[in-house]
């Protein structure tokens, strides 16, 4: 097998992971990649290691470009196991000089491995790290993805190992971003930021105004998952700039659940309502839609409509933990409403109310309960409803302030 370069004397030599279909929580339909990164010097280096099931495969790797005992240094830009599994295994084959990490990588570490003895060299603010003929810079990136997290730039072939950012979940045989199909990869790559990142956007753009701030020339991303953004590392600085400032899209979505298939009904009225004012929608049953894909589409979506049937005084269990998920990640700057059928109590309206208001949604409308099946004029109501949600939308796209009815 043919070592992966990425610049003279830089090697991919992570593993491939094929088969994952959940990361905590989120569907990995296409798999990931655990993305390691050696480098040959006067000081050899590894950057990252790879889950522990694939301890194999990164050794393999590196076996084939030096006898692995010849590294010196490791550096761990993250300790989250995904990268960390296979280090104490790593550092007992190798036994490297130095084990580079961040001031809270170090305190995690020990938290996870439980090695005092191993030689830990905790980076200080703006460190370099002299390898020979490159130069390290390390750059503290704390909660992307954890507190720990950093990027390390390789100074002289100006790349960023930047760790979790910049990442997809993507499985495939090709390591770079042109050699994969561009939606493809946009779709992941939307998918990854939506469900890990948009929590952190504040951080991601202080991240990003630091980068521009240090003038950096980057000529390559590398992360730790899916392909190295080789040919067009500013595509995806370009995505995050967007992402990150929770620019909102000109469409609505509506999101619900539905027991005997009433709410089904509102649901399809209140979309009706909406192309009738001219705005396009997707409708997501949460019943086939995957939580972390339902995330993906909320991420630039401009309108979230909730809609959930009354079940024992509170909601469905799947709403109820759609809510929960999106309510950690908070999406913000979203027009929101809300409606749903119900029996004889009929909370369910007020619940995903209350939801939007803890994200700070702008809440468009009171809400609208029908009691067990709509008929022809509650049906109205829920087409005037997507009407309201549109207007306030477009209120919302040409940049006047709209206050929350509730
Ligand atoms: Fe890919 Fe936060 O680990």
């Amino acid at each position: 097998m043919k070592p992966i370069e990425l610049a003279k004397n830089i090697y991919w030599v992570g593993a491939v992971d094929w088969d994952i279909r959940d990361f905590h929580g989120y569907s990995t339909n296409r798999g990931t990649t655990y993305n390691a990164y050696l480098i040959i010097d006067e000081k050899i280096t590894l950057i990252d290691t790879v889950k522990k099931a694939f301890h194999g495969d990164l050794m393999h790797r590196i076996h084939n470009i030096i006898d692995p005992k010849k590294i010196d240094y490791i550096v761990v830009n993250h300790v989250e196991m995904d990268h960390s599994g296979s280090l104490p295994q790593v550092i007992e084959e190798v036994r490297p000089e130095k084990v580079f990490c961040s001031k809270m990588g170090h305190r995690a570490l020990l938290r996870h491995f439980h090695r005092e003895d191993w030689p830990y060299h905790v980076i200080s603010p703006n460190e370099e790290l002299s390898l020979g003929a490159r130069t390290l810079n390390f750059m503290e990136t704390r909660m992307l993805h954890w507190p720990d997290s950093m990027f390390t730039y390789v100074k002289e072939d100006q790349i960023l190992i930047s760790n979790d950012a910049f990442g997809q979940h993507l499985a495939s045989s090709e390591r770079f971003d042109e050699e994969v199909n561009q939606d493809v990869l946009m779709r992941e790559c939307t998918k990854y930021y939506a469900n890990i990142l948009t929590l952190y956007s504040p951080l991601v753009k202080k991240v990003l105004a630091k980068v521009r701030e240090m003038n950096l020339p980057i000529k390559m991303i590398a992360p730790d998952h899916g392909v190295i953004w080789r040919t067009d590392p500013g595509k995806i600085i370009e995505a995050y700039s967007r992402w990150c400032g929770n620019e909102a899209r000109g469409h609505a979505l509506v999101i619900y659940d539905t027991m005997w298939k009433s709410t089904e009904m509102m649901a399809k009225a209140v979309a009706d309502g909406l192309l009738d004012e001219g705005v396009n929608y997707k409708l997501l049953d949460l019943r086939f839609s995957h939580r972390s894909d339902v995330m993906t589409e909320v991420l630039e979506a401009g309108a979230v409509v909730l809609g959930c049937s009354t079940l024992n005084n509170g909601l469905l269990p799947r709403m109820a933990g759609f809510l929960m998920y999106m309510r950690g990640l908070k999406p913000t700057n979203k027009i929101g409403a809300a409606f749903g059928s119900y029996g004889w109590s009929g909370e369910s309206v007020k619940l995903l109310n209350q939801a939007m208001q803890e994200m700070k949604f702008t809440i468009c409308h009171e809400g609208l309960r029908v009691q067990y099946v709509p008929e022809h004029e509650h049906l109205k109501e829920c087409v005037e409803l997507g009407h309201t949600v549109a207007r306030s939308l477009k209120a919302m796209q040409a940049g006047k302030e709209i206050a929350s009815v509730i």
